[in-house]
């Protein structure tokens, strides 16, 4: 043990931790230095006074000497920002204790002990929302990863497992409902103050605790299980916002039936609580019978929530119940194993939203994500395995790496193993680990034993980051076709040399008469190249490969345009065909925008593209959801990332002409596909929201080419609104458009929504991305709005997570952009740490850039870095993006 730097303190004295002291660089924790923790903790009792600006907390924790361990004279007991009232062993004086840094170090001498510890927090004062803090009047929690050691001194990893006894009491009129996880089992009144007793059977890891008390409404339904138990299930919020709980009710609803149906997981509680938040950091937390949600996932009605909110909320629900058996029945060894409950929840959570909805543009869309936010995480500074090896600050390593990438990971295996086969292997994995904190190793041998794979070289998905490149090359020979596949997996900070991974591809071979092909192969590449051969072909095959994009990799080939067109208009995996279209597209504007591209050539890529997407608007057998995915442009950061040192306003102009060419050249064919979309009432069905979707896609094309227009329509679209999504959709397009309607607009709906926070930060979130030459002024002023706090995560993402994203914006030649952004970490950082880390990654990007923007990048990160105190979240993000 080491306490080698704080004096010991043999008389019992109680030295706090000193945050001036504080080194400046954090340590770093290893994978390989896991050691599992001395003491089990079987039972922890809790009881919270509860109160706004002071919450006495106690603790009793029954701990044993873990036989699996090596013997310790010590308890290490984890805390962070919290005062130590008392202390007390086995009901008397400890024989020894010592403040440790932030720890409290308690020496026990005999197998069995019970240590009480009194803290005394202020939740009224905790900006960084984690730990227990309030939220608009009412007190809730967030404890993952690391958030319990601020409410009481504990052993605060994954794998010390606890059952949970809680007290909790105060003031009745302002905490009229006590919510904490498992069951209620007492409650009581004592003059002005009531409490209620709860218990968990359940045995759980610190950081999936709950608590909440305040002055809330629940929307109250039942679930009956495949077994017939009957669960009580309740979404609360305040007061004024229980009718916009319906579509997460049965979006819990669904969740609960379709995880007994695909994966055979029960619920386990008589009781399912979710309670919405308007302060929080994420998404949403699935602590034990008690999830807690950002308010963004839960509240929606047609008039304030768009046909995308409606999926998030959905997604984000599934999510967090599947956690249950994911996450928490089984949890994580440690915090290395991330990906190990987030990897398999997330992809569990899109199997869910695919069968809920339309499965192909599901598919379209998490791969978007995949590569908008994983991929350059993958290709730059920030780049680690799914299983990290070391870390400063965990909360940095939730990150579209191990959720997304994760989530990847996994549906390969399922990908090669079938439907059936994978799901004896989760059934093996859940059999296998109930009740246990587990390795992805675990998870890994699972599927290999249940469903039959052999995935030992397959485990490199795991140690390995960076994503790999697969270069393809199909020739014709004979009446084969050749299909040569070498990969190459890209050197990422601190790796180099990497194996070969197995790769599985999923392709087809079409015939160019016919348009058709004889069934779709699953090929495994897992060497460094290889060959394939194909028969029998009488004239060189159309490949089309990756469907369904079977592997997170990136194809390297040169493929004529014309079979791109090709296959943009009749392959019938609608993933590759959406790509075929990307392709075309990314193809285009990546030589225009390097300066390769003759004027011949620009005119011809040009026609390729307008007559693909002709095809695409006048194909009868797809839906209009569909359709949109295949009419929209690559995005402006998914282009940049296929270049080297990208100048983002050249990609920006070249973009912007050729929405302007697509539009004036379709220009009949759209206005059409518009007038028609008009005619449907609002509904949530997929035809629909798939007209929903085409109206505001056309009016950005419009917007290209004829500003004017474009105005007009948008701001007719916006008057007529009855949603959401036509009215933000409207008011999108206007944001970018220098117009009196764009004024109007903005102007009503303010006004319109003026007290509903998750709208005005839309309100908030339009402007900062928007595509005005002004776009920098708008965010300096709208910093200052009497609405603006940095208090609230919602409203910081909303003005600056959309700056930030907004490439217009951010990279303006100036750099006026990076210093915003630079500014706001700095001045967010004491406030919430985890949040203004979060905007580091956007600065890291600086080696991709021209030379000019990415020295004023690299210097704002160095500014960052020379700040006199910095958060170990910030800090670590600041020195790995400086590299
Ligand atoms: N486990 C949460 C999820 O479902 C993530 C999460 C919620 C979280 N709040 C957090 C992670 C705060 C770190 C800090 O994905
Ligand atoms: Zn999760």
């Amino acid at each position: 043990m080491d306490i080698a730097r704080t004096p010991a303190t043999p008389d019992g004295n109680i030295e706090m931790a000193d945050a001036a002291f504080e080194p400046k660089a954090p340590p770093e924790i290893r994978r390989e230095d896991y050691t599992p923790f001395p003491w089990l903790v079987p039972a922890t009792h809790l009881t919270f006074e509860l109160g706004l600006e002071k919450t006495r907390v106690t603790a009793r924790l029954e701990v044993e000497r873990n036989p699996a361990a090596e013997v310790s004279p010590t308890i290490r007991l984890n805390g962070d920002a919290i005062e130590l009232v008392s202390l007390k062993c086995d009901d008397g004086e400890c024989a020894g204790h010592m403040i440790d840094g932030d720890d409290l170090v308690v020496t026990l001498e005999g197998d069995k002990h019970t240590i009480e510890i009194v803290t005394e927090i202020d939740p009224s004062a905790n900006s960084q929302l984690m730990g227990l803090y309030a939220s608009s009047g009412m007190l809730c929690t967030q404890c993952e990863a690391e958030g319990f050691r601020r409410i009481t001194f504990f052993p605060d990893r994954p794998d010390v497992l606890s059952t949970y006894t809680v007290r909790m009491s105060g003031p009745k009129d302002q905490f009229p409902i006590l919510l904490c996880n498992g069951n209620r089992v007492e409650t009581g009144e004592d003059g002005d103050t009531h409490w209620a007793e709860w218990h968990d059977p359940w045995p759980k890891p610190s950081y999936l605790f709950a608590l909440v008390a305040g002055d809330l409404v629940a929307r109250t339904d039942s679930f009956t299980t495949m077994n017939g138990r009957e669960v009580e299930l309740n979404v609360y919020v305040r007061e004024g916002d229980l009718d916009r709980t319906e579509h997460a009710m049965e979006s819990l609803k669904r969740s609960m039936k379709w995880d007994e149906e695909v994966f055979g997981r029960e619920y386990d509680l008589d009781l399912f609580n979710i309670v919405a938040v308007s302060d929080f950091n994420m998404g949403a937390m699935e602590n034990k019978g008690l999830n807690v949600f950002n308010t963004k996932y839960v509240l929606a009605d047609p008039e304030t929530a768009t046909d995308g909110d409606y999926d998030g909320i959905e997604g984000v629900i599934g999510h967090e119940y599947f956690h249950n058996w994911s996450g928490n029945r089984i949890t994580c060894r440690d915090w290395f194993q991330l990906s190990l409950k987030e990897g398999f929840t997330v992809l569990r959570d899109q199997l869910f939203s695919q069968d809920m909805g339309s499965a192909p543009v599901k598919r379209i869309e998490d791969v978007r994500v995949l590569r908008g936010a994983q991929f350059p995480e993958d290709s730059g500074p920030l780049a680690h395995p799914i299983r990290p090896d070391s870390y400063r600050e965990i909360s940095n390593f939730y990150t579209a790496t191990v959720y997304n990438k994760g989530a990847e990971v996994i549906r390969m295996m399922r990908t090669m193993a079938g439907e059936e086969a994978f799901r004896k292997g989760t059934d093996t994995y859940f059999d296998r680990h109930d009740g246990e904190a587990a390795t992805c190793e675990d998870f890994v041998k699972s599927i290999e034993d249940g469903a039959g794979l052999d995935l030992t070289q397959f485990r490199r998905w795991y140690s390995q980051a960076g994503t790999p490149r697969v270069r393809v090359d199909l020739s014709h020979e004979g009446d084969e076709a050749v299909l040569k596949l070498s990969q190459t997996v890209p050197d990422t900070p601190g790796q180099t040399d990497k194996q070969p991974m197995p790769i599985p591809l999923k392709i087809a071979l079409f015939d160019r008469e016919s348009g058709k092909h004889s069934g779709e192969e699953l090929v495994v590449l897992d060497k460094e190249s290889d060959t394939f051969r194909f028969g029998s072909f009488a004239s060189k095959p159309v490949l089309s490969i990756n469907r369904g994009f079977s592997a997170p990799v990136t194809i390297q080939r040169d493929i004529p345009g014309e079979d791109l067109v090709f296959l943009a208009a009749r392959d019938d995996d609608s993933f590759a065909r959406y790509e075929a279209m990307q392709d075309l597209m990314v193809g285009h504007l990546v030589s225009a925008s390097t300066g390769v591209l003759s004027d011949a050539d620009r005119e011809t890529g040009r026609r390729d593209i307008v007559r693909a997407l002709k095809a695409v608007i006048e194909d009868e057998a797809i839906d209009d959801l569909m359709r949109g995915e295949l009419l929209s442009m690559p995005s402006q950061t998914y282009i940049a990332e296929q270049i080297e040192a990208a100048d983002p306003g050249r990609i920006f102009d070249e973009r912007e002409a050729l929405k302007g060419f697509i539009a004036s050249e379709l220009k009949e064919e759209l206005h059409r596909l518009y007038d028609r979309s008009e005619k449907l009432p609002y509904s949530q069905s997929a035809e629909a929201k798939g007209a929903r979707k085409l109206k505001t896609l056309i009016l950005t094309y419009a917007a290209a080419s004829d500003p004017a227009k474009a105005s007009e329509l948008a701001g007719h679209q916006y008057d007529r609104a009855d949603n959401m999504t036509d009215r933000q959709g409207a008011l999108m397009v206007l944001t970018g458009i220098d117009s009196i309607e764009r004024t109007n607009a903005l102007i009503d709906f303010y006004n319109r929504y003026e007290g509903n926070a998750l709208v005005i930060d839309k309100w908030f979130a339009l402007q900062a991305m928007s595509l005005h030459p002004q776009v920098i002024e708008h965010v300096k002023a709208l910093a200052d709005h009497q609405d603006f706090t940095m208090k609230n995560p919602n409203r910081v993402r909303s003005l600056y997570m959309a700056f930030a994203g907004n490439p217009h914006g951010f990279h303006a030649a100036s750099g006026e952009g990076y210093r915003m952004i630079a500014d706001l970490i700095l001045a967010l950082d004491p406030i919430n740490a985890q949040t203004a880390a979060r905007f580091v990654p956007s600065l890291g990007k600086w080696r991709k850039m021209e030379p000019g923007r990415s020295a004023m990048m690299r210097a704002e990160l160095e500014r960052i870095s020379k700040a006199p105190k910095l958060s170990r979240d910030t800090f670590e993000q600041v020195t790995r993006s400086l590299g």
